[in-house]
């Protein structure tokens, strides 16, 4: 009988492009959302790429314990992939009580009930913030993590060391943090993609709001940091090779093939790309003229970071694929899709 895999947060970005690559490799799936950052337009959008109608969809809060609860009642819960997060870095700092209420609070009731069903495996999606400033480079998951800079990257930091104790303690739960670089781009079909609310904070989408007219112009934020071009180098991994990487460490889970009770992986493509390198190939791939400018550094961002990929690579048997190009493209045909609807 196929496993059943838990998406907490299914309806979202990476969620909604998990649960594709779940269902590809013959996993069934259950979401749970409450809908707070996105509308159905990536869940529908799961529905036909999957051409799966009947997606178990539970519209609740996972900060609701009687509801998660009731949940694991229904439904027999091989793995959990937990993404129902708050991930907006600056609300963060300006809300730190409603981000360690959400995320910590919503992290545990899912542990809680996890252990109250027979326990599970558990999947957290944690970030590269977690290791700041990084003193070499690239980073393995050996690499110190440093004290986060926002609440934000501060509750990602904190779930990882609540999963870690809780494996320790629990003997029916296993846990996997990936820690994802910068998640870019959409599904080919361009049926689901990123969604932000309001004026993005990333990159990414910010590009391709500017090119279909929606901003006005692109800030670079700064051009005189230490590196080759003067822009911050980052790790950009594409949004369907980041959900494969999901399906292999929850079937690494499942199959009994993890090494220790609780395990970490980074998860980018290990290739360093500049803000202003990313720009260009973004004109190149689309053949378009982007109306950017360069703008003071924002506080806050690191100069450079990027992924030692070696042991995704090697333990997960799992590896970037998609060429920057390629998911550039993804991200142009999935914003202009979004002006046709
Ligand atoms: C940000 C968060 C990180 C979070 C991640 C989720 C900060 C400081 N970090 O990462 O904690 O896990 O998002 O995806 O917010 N840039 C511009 N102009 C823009 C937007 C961004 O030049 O309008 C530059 C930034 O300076 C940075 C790069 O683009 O060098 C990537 O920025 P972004 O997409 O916001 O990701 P991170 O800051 O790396």
């Amino acid at each position: 009988m196929a496993k059943t895999v838990l998406v907490s947060g299914g309806a979202g970005y990476i969620g909604s492009h998990v649960t594709v690559e779940l269902f590809a490799a013959g996993y069934e799936v259950v979401v749970a959302d409450n809908m707070s950052n996105c509308d159905l337009t990536c869940f529908n959008g799961v529905k036909k790429i999957t051409g799966r109608e009947d997606i178990p969809f539970y519209e609740i809060d996972c900060c609701d314990y009687a509801a998660v609860n009731r949940l694991f009642d229904e439904q027999k819960i091989d793995a959990v992939i937990h993404f129902a997060a708050f991930k907006a870095v600056g609300e963060s700092v300006a809300e730190p009580l409603m981000y360690y209420r959400n995320n910590l609070v919503s992290f545990l009731n899912i542990l809680e009930a996890a252990k109250n069903h027979g326990g599970c495996n558990v999947l957290f999606s944690s970030s590269a913030t977690v290791y700041g400033e990084a003193e070499n480079l690239p980073v393995t998951e050996k690499t110190p993590r440093l004290p986060a800079t926002s609440p934000y990257g501060n509750t990602k930091t904190m779930c990882e060391d609540i999963l870690r104790d809780t494996v320790r303690a629990t003997e029916t739960i296993k846990g996997i943090a990936l820690r994802y670089f910068n998640p870019i781009g959409a599904h080919p079909s361009a049926l689901i993609g990123e969604l932000p609310r309001g004026v993005p904070n990333n990159l990414v989408p910010f590009i391709t709001q500017t090119a279909i007219g929606k901003r006005e112009c692109l800030s670079i934020f700064g051009n005189d940091y230490p590196t080759e071009d003067g822009t911050c180098l980052r790790d950009y991994i594409d949004i369907v090779d980041l959900a494969k990487a999901h399906v292999a460490a929850v079937s690494r889970m499942l199959d009994g093939r993890m090494k220790e009770g609780y395990e970490i992986f980074n998860v980018g493509t290990g290739r360093p790309v500049s803000v202003q390198e990313l720009v260009d190939a973004f004109e190149k791939v689309n053949d378009l003229k982007l109306n950017y400018k360069i703008a003071p550094r924002r506080p806050g961002d690191v100069v450079a970071i990027w992924a030692d990929t070696t042991l995704a690579n090697e333990e997960l048997g799992w590896k970037a694929e998609r060429t920057i190009e390629e998911t550039l493209a993804s991200a142009w045909a999935w914003e202009k899709s979004l002006a046709g609807k």
